[in-house]
């Protein structure tokens, strides 16, 4: 057991509460590992898949009900409704604590509670945080295992002092209509309850390292954020940084593994996160990155050796797949995996299963959870306790019309009106309806801690005091034809879009000034090898801003902004601005 006495004290506290027939205290060891995985199998809670093709892997089913986040049951608990805001569920510390603590009232009993000490960031970095989180679900402890640095270095890092996120799961019975997943900022606290689904009980990751880090983030000077960071190193051998913000299944895993197309001879790409960013202005002046995850939480489906290989590798071992097709032979399936599907085998849901059964194998959200180290594209800089610095900062979303691919803010202040202005169509990440285009300000919408309007200030406020700030670029590889077809290849292709923001940032291109911002000239966007799969007036038409369509995209984002009472004059001041450019 560990000696910290404020861990311990609070420990006891919710092991009163929750009455569970035995404590386990988590120290990250391989036997414990061993141990868990043993017994996991032994309850059907976890799969043992084919060691030789798949050594360290197993399969894992959740509930039916129960595969992806529950926004609409997902709370956070300030004090005051208004420091929610407007885009937030909001309950009342003391009612939630109430409500809750009812459910998990011997939530326990008869299970064992496991005790994880988790540190969220690269060992001995001054931006890494401690987190403890309770459960009794040994499928989490070996997720964080892998997500996060798990055990030993957490208690380290955290030494006797209390300052530490308390994060309570249960699975309790897992029923839908009492799961809540229960934010108090104030009290760096989280409880989750009634669900056994990724986002919403590995609590180091959305709940943690966004809703409660964005408001320890604005209270302390810096920034968390749900983006990617990739490194792009130059046939020179210089590395510039990108980080990039999209909502969730909108493809930062993608890019961040983005491997550059075979014309663009001696570039690579380097992955150092996939999902979460924590950002702090550095002793140079500028903006410097790390990702407090250690591991990566994947989209399964259309994750092929040909839309992004090094994703597909860095799962070949020590893998947990959830809610995929299991095959005769062990191994796992799922739509768009590039290889023919198996003629029988088991689906999502634990039923049989065949290619032309009428229904998915794999859920939509199956995912993988897999070591970032085991990634063949990952950065030799992404355990750097100071992060690495960033050049670009990309916002981004899956819109079928309107957004070009790619354009330029003005400036840092346009830049934050851009992020603030974002759609983009709903996908399977979260439950209900898909396709549906939503207003997801810098991808935080279900993932900012306080007042959104709030949020924004905070971006302007580190705009002024970030000498050499990171330029400011919307990026979108979604739009499609009459037809409904993809109009941009995408996925590695994505590498020619990411050289023009690049020479943008470095001064070495010229743009086009538009009423959004600049854009590129077509031939500054590097077709060579794809002149058949993009023609000239392709990426024209990808280029075009559609006057019509944007003064429609202005009127919605006015609605959209009349939501808040606490929004910053700059971004009112933005959207008036864009009204003069636009002629309205
Ligand atoms: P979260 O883990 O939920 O935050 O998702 P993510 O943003 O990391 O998305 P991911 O890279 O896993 O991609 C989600 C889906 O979008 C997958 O099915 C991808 O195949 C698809 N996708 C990713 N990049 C592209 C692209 O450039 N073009 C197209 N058409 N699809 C893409
Ligand atoms: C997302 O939905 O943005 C994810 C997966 O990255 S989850 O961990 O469920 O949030
Ligand atoms: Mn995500």
């Amino acid at each position: 057991m560990y000696a910290n006495k404020a861990v311990k004290k609070w420990v006891d506290e919710m092991a009163k509460l929750t009455k569970p027939a035995r404590i386990v205290w988590i120290d990250g060891s391989e036997e414990e590992k061993e141990g868990l995985e043993k017994e996991a199998l032994s309850t059907g809670e976890l799969i043992q898949l084919n060691q030789e093709k798949l050594p360290g892997c197993f399969l894992h089913r959740t509930d039916v009900n129960d595969v992806a986040r529950v926004e609409h049951r997902t709370f956070i608990c300030t004090r005051k409704k208004e420091d929610a805001g407007p885009t937030n569920n909001w309950m009342d510390p003391q009612e939630a604590y109430e409500k809750l603590g009812k459910l998990f009232d011997g939530s326990m009993r008869g299970r064992t509670m496991y005790v994880i000490p988790y540190l969220m960031g690269p060992v001995g970095s001054p931006f890494s945080k401690v987190g403890i989180e309770i459960t009794d679900s040994i499928y989490v402890v070996l997720n964080m295992r892998i997500m996060t640095r798990m055990g030993r270095p957490a208690m380290e890092h955290l030494g006797d002092s209390d300052d530490f996120v308390k994060g309570l799961h249960s699975k309790a019975n897992l029923d839908p209509e009492n799961r809540y997943i229960c934010h108090f900022p104030e009290d760096n606290t989280i409880w989750s309850i009634n669900s056994g689904y990724g986002g919403n009980v590995l609590l180091g990751k959305k709940c943690f390292s966004l809703r409660i880090a964005s408001y320890m983030g604005r209270q302390e000077g810096w920034m968390a954020e749900h983006m990617l960071i990739l490194g792009i190193e130059d046939p020179e051998g210089n590395v510039s940084y990108i980080a990039g913000a999209f909502p969730s299944a909108c493809g930062k895993t993608n890019l961040a593994m983005l491997i550059p197309p075979a014309s663009q001879k001696g570039y690579k790409v380097w992955t150092v996160g996939d999902d979460i960013a924590w950002m702090r202005i550095g002793e140079d002046g500028r903006l410097w990155a790390i990702n407090p995850e250690a591991g990566f939480f994947g989209v399964a489906p259309g994750t092929s050796m040909k839309s992004n290989p090094n994703a597909l590798l860095t799962t070949q071992k020590n893998t947990i797949f959830t809610n995929v097709v299991l095959t005769p032979d062990n191994t796992v399936w799922w739509e768009g995996m590039g290889v023919e599907p198996p003629s029988h085998g088991i689906d999502w849901t634990g039923k049989p299963w065949t290619p032309d059964s009428g229904v998915k194998g794999a859920h939509p959200n199956s995912r993988f959870t897999a070591p970032a180290s085991q990634c063949p594209s990952i950065s030799p800089e992404w355990e750097n306790p100071k992060g690495v610095p960033i050049s670009a900062i990309l916002f981004g979303g899956r819109r079928a019309k309107v957004a070009p691919l790619v354009y330029q803010s003005f400036d840092w202040e346009h830049g934050v009106f851009v992020g603030a202005t974002m759609a983009s169509e709903t996908t399977a990440a979260a439950t209900g309806a898909v396709g549906v285009v939503r207003r997801d300000p810098m991808a935080m919408l279900p993932f900012c801690g306080y007042n959104m309007g709030d949020y924004f200030s905070h971006w302007l406020e580190m705009g002024k005091k970030i000498p050499n700030p990171p330029k400011i670029f919307n990026v979108n590889w979604f739009r499609t034809d009459e037809n409904g077809n993809f109009m941009w290849p995408g996925y590695g292709e994505n590498f020619r879009v990411l050289k023009w923001i690049l020479a943008r940032c470095k001064g070495e291109v010229d743009a086009v000034e538009s009423p959004i911002g600049y854009l590129p000239k077509p031939e500054d966007i590097d077709l060579t090898g794809i002149e058949d799969e993009v023609s000239r007036e392709t990426l024209e038409e990808l280029l075009k801003v559609d006057k019509e369509a944007w003064k429609e995209e202005h009127r919605s984002t006015g609605e959209f902004f009349e939501k808040f009472d606490r929004l910053p004059k700059e971004i009112r001041d933005q959207h008036a601005a864009l009204a003069k450019r636009l002629g309205i």
